[in-house]
């Protein structure tokens, strides 16, 4: 007898059905949740990149061109050098590592004809030679993959003798279907700390036909995946790393796309902004573009990555000192990773002593973790300010004046947009000179396409009351749909037309998003006005709430376009988590909601 009766197969296509639709609905649903304030810090908590990570990556100078001699040479110039001591202690060997997955027990293999050393004691190929060498050196260790199948370099160099070789599957190196086996391998077998994951696997084998690109016969396609199963699928290698319970800086690759600049700092330490940068002029500002905005994404254990370096290579080597210095400092302020790519082997002594100036990799390393924000910007220049932990009770601040053109300008900076009195000491970094201004303003000189790098020193505006613009290191933007957080100061805050009149710093956030921030060790009280703000003057009043360890401490009325004149003025000593929250009925991008010269204010003798 036919058990399958019509009755029964009916039942069980609506159940096939309501089981794919509950699923889809799942998998969607995390992302579209409302955000419910409840005391827990979303960003990324793995403990590691505390500060942006420095070191050396060895794609930008090698492509796939990479074997055991090189990365030793490299490592030893690291040393020689004095990089490693200045803080370059991370080596990173990128694609072109492996020679194929072997099939019998998908145990991924090295390329031994470049990596002599990788065939252990038992046989297996293995890293941990390597690793260990690294390691007594004092450095750390990072490699190199891909969440989908296949790596970028199947896709981009399909003729190079150093790619992975025999059969499509055993040429299927990436993580995809391999991922917690993989990631034991690399971590508690192989012991690398540091992980840069791609994401080509997963947006290139399919997007273009295969066969249009002529590796068709080589590689399986792969449908092209949504933005949220890109973040899924990176979710789920963190947690495969995390259960390796190894301590592993993770570097998401996906270029900016995919939405990663509103997921990056709740499942990775840093990821790319933008498409890689190429070693000119143009490239390197395009890249800093992609970054120099998004203060309020980075800090401790989370950073925006504009790509690695390419000081000593192309338009940025000794020849063109004044634009390698720039690319170096605006890396440095955005508190971007620090990651060379050019031949350490062969460089020349004016890149050596650039990259081991102390004073600019400090700025850079600040404990702070402070992205400098955008205090200025023209066609002509951009003025850049970073909060740095403060000394002896003064605060400190690197500022950075930054000439894009191709003449030598007079720029002219109001002191008073430091947020730092006037009898401060200003310090050239770079010319190591002391500076005076004269009428309150400062006035320097920039070279072409230069910089000026000043540090400052001095009693702040507000006594023992800081913005929290000016630390958005500890500021994590936890947002539903938008991805764009500004911070807005000075004539800036113009952009928000007469709402943010007579206010001097603003954080701009549109409805329906969440901001949370640390409490600082020592803050006594919060106070910010609130205000709407659509350029379009819709009418969807917006509620500003505000919560304490998940707590409702406050809460507005609601305001459509306009000033709230509220003021919230909240006791938060016994807070860990402000979390501020702004609702709409609409997500329209257009609106606005400013929290108006934020302020925390501190026991002096805690202020840091
Ligand atoms: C992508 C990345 C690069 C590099 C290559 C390796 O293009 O963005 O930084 O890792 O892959 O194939």
């Amino acid at each position: 007898m036919n058990v399958l009766t019509p009755r029964i197969l009916g039942l069980i296509v609506v159940g096939a059905l309501t089981f794919a639709v509950s699923a889809w609905l799942t998998t969607e649903s995390t992302t579209q949740l409302p955000l419910i304030p409840n005391g827990q810090w979303r960003a990324t908590n793995n403990n590691q990149a505390l500060t942006p990570p420095m070191g050396w990556s060895s794609w930008n100078a090698f492509r796939l061109d990479i074997n055991q001699d090189k990365i030793y040479a490299i490592a030893d110039a690291l040393v020689a050098t004095g990089l490693r001591d200045t803080g370059y202690k991370q080596l990173n060997i990128d694609d072109g590592w492996w020679q194929k997955r072997r099939m019998s027990d998908g145990r991924l293999q090295i390329k031994t004809e470049n990596f002599p050393d990788a065939i252990n004691a038992q046989g297996q190929s293995s890293f941990k030679f390597l690793t260990d060498h690294l390691h007594d050196m004092g450095l750390r260790v990072g490699i190199y993959s891909d969440i989908g199948r296949n790596s970028c370099a199947q896709f981009w160099d399909k003729n190079d003798d150093n790619l992975p070789e025999g059969s499509v599957d055993e040429t299927e190196v990436g993580t995809l279907g391999y991922t917690q086996q993989d990631m034991n391998l690399l971590f508690s077998e192989w012991g690398f700390d540091y992980l840069k994951l791609d994401a080509c696997g997963m947006k290139h084998y399919g997007r273009i036909p295969l066969w249009l690109r002529g590796i068709a016969a080589r590689h399986r396609s792969l449908s092209p995946a949504s933005d949220s199963q890109i973040h899924q699928r990176y979710k789920q290698l963190a947690q495969a790393i995390a259960r390796t319970q190894k301590d592993i800086t993770f570097s998401i690759c996906v270029w900016g796309e995919a939405n990663v600049n509103a997921w990056g700092s709740e499942v990775g330490n840093l990821w790319r902004t933008s498409a890689d940068i190429e070693p000119n002029w143009n490239s390197m500002l395009h890249n800093y573009e992609s970054a120099v905005e998004r203060e309020l994404y980075a800090g401790p254990g989370r950073w925006n990555d504009p790509d690695m370096l390419y000081v000593g290579q192309g338009d940025f080597t000794a020849k063109y000192f004044e634009q390698a210095r720039t690319h170096l400092s605006l890396w440095a302020m955005m508190a971007s990773p620090l990651i060379l790519g050019n031949d350490l082997r062969q460089m020349s002594p004016e890149i050596v002593d650039l990259l081991n100036n102390r004073q600019l990799t400090a700025i850079n390393q600040d404990p702070g973790g402070h992205q400098a924000s955008r205090i200025h910007h023209s066609n002509d220049h951009d003025v850049l300010l970073k909060t740095l932990t403060s000394k002896k009770g003064l605060a400190r601040k690197a500022l950075l004046v930054f000439n894009r053109t191709a003449h030598a300008k007079i720029i002219n900076i109001p002191l008073t947009h430091t947020l730092l009195l006037e009898s401060m000491h200003i310090h050239d970094i770079w010319n190591d000179t002391a500076l005076t201004p004269a009428n309150n303003t400062l006035s320097v000189e920039v070279p072409a396409r230069g910089v000026r790098l000043l540090m400052l020193q001095g009693e702040h505006q507000l006594g023992n009351s800081r913005f929290l613009t000016e630390l958005p290191g500890q500021v994590h933007i936890a947002q539903r749909h938008q991805n764009v957080a500004v911070t807005a100061s000075g004539k800036a805050l113009s952009r928000f037309g007469s709402v943010a009149d007579g206010y001097r710093q603003a954080i701009a956030v549109h409805p329906n998003s969440l901001l949370q921030w640390r409490v600082e060790k020592g803050a006594r009280q919060f106070k910010s006005r609130l205000a709407a703000f659509s350029s379009m003057n819709a009418i969807f009043p917006v509620q500003f709430s505000v919560y304490g360890d998940g707590r409702l401490l406050w809460q507005s009325k609601k305001t459509a376009n306009g000033s709230t004149n509220a003021l919230v003025d909240l006791d938060i000593r016994d807070i860990r988590l402000l979390e501020l929250l702004t609702q709409s009925s609409s997500n329209h991008e257009d609106i606005q909601s400013l929290w108006l010269d934020p302020t925390i204010e501190f026991q002096p003798q805690l202020l840091r």
